[in-house]
């Protein structure tokens, strides 16, 4: 038996990304797409890389929709998607937006170190792309309470981060062939990884620099963690991901070539004493967003977490 998925907001990045990953899944059916001004267009005519792969076409934003699906991803933008959870409450509703991360009502979807509780979760907030890459790296040391310092990082985003509709500072010239930093210490995920981190022990202050890299997917941080005992770092994130199939640990850099278009977190550690860098590559449309969300449903509906999303990147 299949569970059946609907998609709002499948005409953008994040929701094509869904839908890709979808249509592929063995135990998931992709049942609906929605939007608001594409109802009735197939959604191949809008995502021409899905052309071919369904004949699904796009359906409005109703409560007659929603309601007919077991889950309800919603890739809309922040704000828009808390109006669409009442139209969907009869669901279980996985959120890729930030409206509900710093909710207690819902669960906090980072799939490798959350608990037993994502099992039974109906509402899930699915963490932001840059919190992603940035978590993975600092929980190990967090939950093992190593951390005696400010954590500091720096960590690069392709241009699909900021969504399908063209602004100024994300358009092709502008990023193509450049690189620079900005939000400088005041990104707004900045509140998001410190909450996921109190969850999980003793949160460090985190300084967080975030830098726009000329690729169109991939996040590549690098973060820098004060520890007491450095020989113990690489020890510490082999075994708090030893059980997460879809954490890699890289003995060189990771490089975002490797996941790009994957459900994979590649990390690597390096260390001197007193301090450990971890380095990180994600997709952000991938384990950034669309296939941590699925790996969350996978769990919600008791499927093994790498169920349908053990792909390799296309390289080179
Ligand atoms: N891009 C990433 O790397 C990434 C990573 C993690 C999380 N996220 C989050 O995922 C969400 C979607 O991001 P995205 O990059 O996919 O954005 P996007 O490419 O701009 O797509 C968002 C879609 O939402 C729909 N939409 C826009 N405004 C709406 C409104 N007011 N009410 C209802 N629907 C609306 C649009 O579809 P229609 O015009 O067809 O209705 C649009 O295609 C955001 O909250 C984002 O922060 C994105």
């Amino acid at each position: 038996m299949t569970t059946r998925a609907v998609v709002v907001g499948a005409s953008g990045y994040a929701g094509s990304e869904l839908c890709r990953w979808i249509l592929d899944h063995p135990s998931l059916s992709l049942a609906g797409v929605c939007s608001r001004q594409h109802a009735g267009q197939p959604l191949g005519a809008i995502v021409p890389a899905l052309a071919g792969v369904t004949d699904l076409r796009f359906e409005p934003i109703a409560e007659s929709v929603l309601g007919a699906a077991d889950l309800v991803f919603l890739a809309l933008p922040h704000g828009a998607a808390a109006e669409v959870v009442p139209l969907a409450r009869r669901s279980r509703i996985l959120d890729l937006s930030a409206d509900h991360r710093l909710d207690p009502a819902w669960t906090y979807g980072l799939v490798d170190w959350t608990g037993p509780e994502l099992a039974s979760a109906s509402r899930v907030a699915v963490p932001g792309c840059f919190a992603t890459a940035i978590l993975l790296s600092i929980a190990p040391f967090c939950a093992a309470d190593q951390i005696n310092g400010p954590v500091c990082v720096a960590a690069a985003t392709g241009s699909t981060g900021a969504g399908a509709s063209p602004v100024g500072a994300t358009h092709h010239p502008e990023r193509f062939a450049n690189f620079k930093a900005y939000k400088v210490l005041g990104h707004q995920h900045g509140a998001e990884i410190a909450a996921a981190l109190g969850r999980l022990g003793r949160a460090p202050t985190v300084h967080f620099v975030p830098q726009s890299a000329p690729l169109d997917r991939g996040i590549f941080a690098t973060t820098f963690v004060p520890v007491a005992d450095a020989d113990a770092a690489p020890g510490l994130v082999a075994e708090a991901y030893a059980r997460s199939p879809l954490v890699r640990l890289r003995t060189e850099s990771p490089e975002v070539r490797h996941v790009r278009g994957s459900a994979f977190a590649d990390l690597a550690i390096a260390t001197a004493p007193g301090m450990a860098v971890v380095l990180a590559a994600i997709d952000n449309l991938g384990k950034g967003a669309a296939t941590q969300a699925i790996q969350c449903a996978n769990r919600m509906i008791g499927l093994a977490d790498d169920t349908g999303l053990r792909r390799a990147a296309a390289t080179p």
